[in-house]
This record gives C-alpha cells, structure tokens and sequence, in this order.
C-alpha cells in the first residue's frame, strides 16, 4: 500500500452512544484512516451533545446530508424516563432516526449480510431480502375509541370548500372498539420513488405487496401510486437494468418469498414492514449483521447498522473488560457510504477499496474468526470467537493482503 485513497467530497459523519460510539472509533483508526484520506464533516449525536445543543445538532446533521449527499451513522440512544434521569436531560428528546428521516423524507431499508457459515433458518433462502418499510401513517397514527354501547359509529370528512362526507362504519347493538387511520399521497409518492431508485442502485427486482382486494380504496391507492409511478418514470430503466417490479397480493408475497431463494427488496406498507422486518432479521441470524440504509427520493444516502448501542456490552467496557460485541454492521455501514461517495464522485479506487473491506470481514468470519453473538449461529462451529478489537485486527490482516 502506498498513498492513501483521496476523497473529493466529504461523507457526513455521524456519532452515536455508547458500545457503538467505541467501535466506531476503532473502525476509523484501524479499517479507514490508515488507508483513506477520510475526509469527513463531523456531527456528534452523542446525548449529552444533542441535549447541549436542544438537539439542533441533529438537525444540523440532516442538512449536512442534503447538502453533500451521502452520510454514516452511528447509533444513538432514543431517550426513555430512564435515560433522561441517567443523563440529566433537559427533555426527553425525540429519536434522532425519525427527525433525520422527517427531514430527508426518506424510507429505511434493511438487508442482511450473508456468509456461508451462518445459514439462515429458511434453507432456500441464498441471497439477501432487502426489507423497505413506508414508516408514515396506518395504524402507527391512529385514532381509536371504545364503544361503550349500542350506537352508530361514523366517519366524516369535512372538506375545506365543499359538503361533508360521511359514512357509516358500524351500528353497534353492544360495546366495541373502532379505530381510524389515514395516508398521505405525498408520503406513498416518496416511498414509492426511494424503492424504485434503490431497486435500481442495487440491481434488484423490487416486489410489492398489499391487499387490494379487500382494502379496495385504501391499499388499492398504494398499489395504484406505485404503478403509476413506475410507468410515468421507472419502466424503462428497469428494462435497461434487467430487473422487474412485481406487484401481488401480501398472502401470495409471503409464501412465494418463503419458497424463493431471495435476492429481491420487498415493499411493505407500515405495519406488514414491522412485523416482516423482524422475521427476516430473526431469519437471517443476528441484529449485528443487518444493515440499513435510508434512502431519500431526492437522492440522498444515510447508512448505518440496524442494532442499538449495545448498552449492555457499553457497561462491561466502562468495567475495563473487553467485550465481543460484533462491528460488522457498523463496518458495513461505512463501505456503504464510501462506495455510494465513490459512484458520486467518479472516485473508482474508492469504491473498490469498500468492496476490498467487505470482502475482507466476509473472509474472516467464512475462516472462522468471529464475535461470541455468530459464534451461537455458526457451522461448523467458530474456530476462534474473538474480543471486538481482534476481530479488527484480523480483518486488518486480510485487508492488507489484497491491498
Ligand atoms: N439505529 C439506532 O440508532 C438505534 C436502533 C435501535 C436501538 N437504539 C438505541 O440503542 C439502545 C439499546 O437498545 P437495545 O438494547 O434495544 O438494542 P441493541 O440493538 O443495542 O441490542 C439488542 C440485543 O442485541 C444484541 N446486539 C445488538 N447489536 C449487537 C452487536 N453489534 N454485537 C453483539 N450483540 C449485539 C445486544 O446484546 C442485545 O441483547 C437504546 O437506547 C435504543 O434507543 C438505537
């Protein structure tokens, strides 16, 4: 290795809490500054900092993405009661994942990282499922009463100019409960445009999937913006790509991705997303092997791992003892965002110095070499289960033969 790999814009760094704060600070050190002239614009989302700062620091970090494009997270702490006594806050400030995405508009999409010696419960399953949830709406922004007794339930819509609208939803002879929910054509819009253009950036079919034929008016919508939108603007450079988009009801969806061998991103609404994301991580293996990307319709890139902080790891190192907490996610996430900052920038050694990286942590882990959460998983068994800063050191050491 001679020079270090320049970089022509810089990627938006942001820092996170706790376990996942140590690591990203060893990552740099050991995987990227010796190699790569890290040009980065620093944000730290540590919680003292974003409560120093009414968590304008936060915001500060989004802007920083829509102007230069591309960024990396670390994970950072949502604060509950518990945090807001443990820190002192000033307020228990809101998740700095949903005022980033608020901010970008932008739709997460996880997929896993797959290496042969970690099979994934479903056997069939050989390529990635890349989950992308529309996180706007449905049930997550209901309203909901419960009915006491007999009566009628009804749904009114009282249009600024113009007639009310009403419907009845249920003459109750006894008590129930209702509940209401609504979407936004805007919201569907960008969700749709962010999974048309990462089907595209990662080269594969994008399925979709809702249910229609019950939910004529509500899930038809979806499925209606979605066509429209990938006629009107995506057709064409699907065909161009060799991808397809696939629309089928969500029953159908579920047990033909069951049967497939995956490789696609599956769309889902905000409810089938949460409950599906979950199964694929639990599928896949281990929360340390996911990773996440948001994806914003205007073209902006913000990558990081799926996990938390590891709070639990974070208190053994405030101990002094060393922990086998897994960076592989979180190494991830970089290569993620110094590939797509190389494919921006026409800066190719960039892009091939990630793939070198990726390549490197898979060959590890497929050598055997791992952190004590695969260790469960693997087979054949781990021949070496290895302290955080040792997993480094030995990617390091397969970096560097390929360098
Ligand atoms: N994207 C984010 O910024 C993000 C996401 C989730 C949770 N959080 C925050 O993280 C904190 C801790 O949350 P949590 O405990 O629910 O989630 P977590 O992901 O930190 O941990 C969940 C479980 O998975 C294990 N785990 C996760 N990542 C691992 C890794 N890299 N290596 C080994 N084991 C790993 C942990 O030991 C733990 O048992 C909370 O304050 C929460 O607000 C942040």
């Amino acid at each position: 290795m001679t020079d270090k790999i320049q970089m022509r814009t810089p990627l938006v760094e942001i820092d996170g809490d706790e376990m996942t704060r140590i690591m990203w600070s060893m990552v740099k050190e050991k995987l990227l500054l010796p190699y790569v002239d890290l040009k980065t614009e620093y944000y730290d989302l540590a919680l003292e900092h974003r409560d120093e700062t009414d968590d304008q620091i936060t915001i500060e970090a989004a802007e920083a993405i829509k102007k230069y494009g591309v960024g990396v997270k670390c994970a950072t702490i949502t604060p509950n009661a518990a945090r807001v006594k443990e820190y002192n806050l000033k307020q228990q400030w809101k998740s700095p994942n949903g005022t980033i995405r608020a901010i970008l508009d932008g739709t997460i999409f996880r997929k896993p990282i797959m290496v042969r010696n970690i099979k994934p419960a479903v056997s069939n399953w050989k390529k990635p499922i890349i989950l992308g949830r529309h996180a706007y709406g449905d049930v997550y922004k209901n309203v909901e009463h419960r009915i006491s007794g007999p009566g009628r339930a009804e749904m009114v819509f009282t249009p600024e100019n113009g007639e009310e609208v009403k419907h009845t939803i249920h003459d109750f002879n006894g008590s129930g409960i209702i509940q209401s929910i609504h979407n936004l054509d805007a919201s569907i819009s960008s969700f749709a445009e962010a999974c048309f253009a990462y089907a595209l950036d990662q080269r594969v079919d994008l399925w979709f999937s809702v249910k229609d034929t019950i939910s004529k008016t509500y899930d038809n919508n979806f499925r209606e913006i979605f066509e429209q939108i990938y006629e009107e603007k995506y057709k064409g450079k699907f065909e161009e790509a060799g991808i397809t988009y696939f629309y089928t009801l969500i029953d159908d969806a579920v047990a033909r991705i069951i049967r497939s061998e995956g490789g696609m991103l599956w769309a889902l609404k905000n409810y089938d997303g949460d409950v599906m994301s979950d199964m694929l991580a639990s599928v896949f293996g281990s929360l340390a092997m996911m990773t996440s990307v948001l994806v914003s319709p205007h073209g902006y890139f913000e990558y990081e791992s799926a996990h938390g902080t590891v709070q639990k790891h974070y208190q053994r190192y405030l101990k002094g003892e060393p922990t086998s907490t897994n960076p592989v996610a979180l190494i991830f996430a970089w290569n993620g965002a110094l590939r797509k900052r190389g494919e921006l920038d026409g800066t190719p050694e960039l892009v091939t110095f990630a793939d070198k990286l990726e390549a490197a942590v898979i060959k590890t882990i497929e050598e055997g070499v791992m952190t004590g959460d695969l260790a469960k998983l693997a087979e054949p068994p781990a021949k070496q289960v290895v302290y955080t800063e040792e997993f480094i050191d030995e990617v390091t050491r397969r970096l560097e033969e390929v360098l």
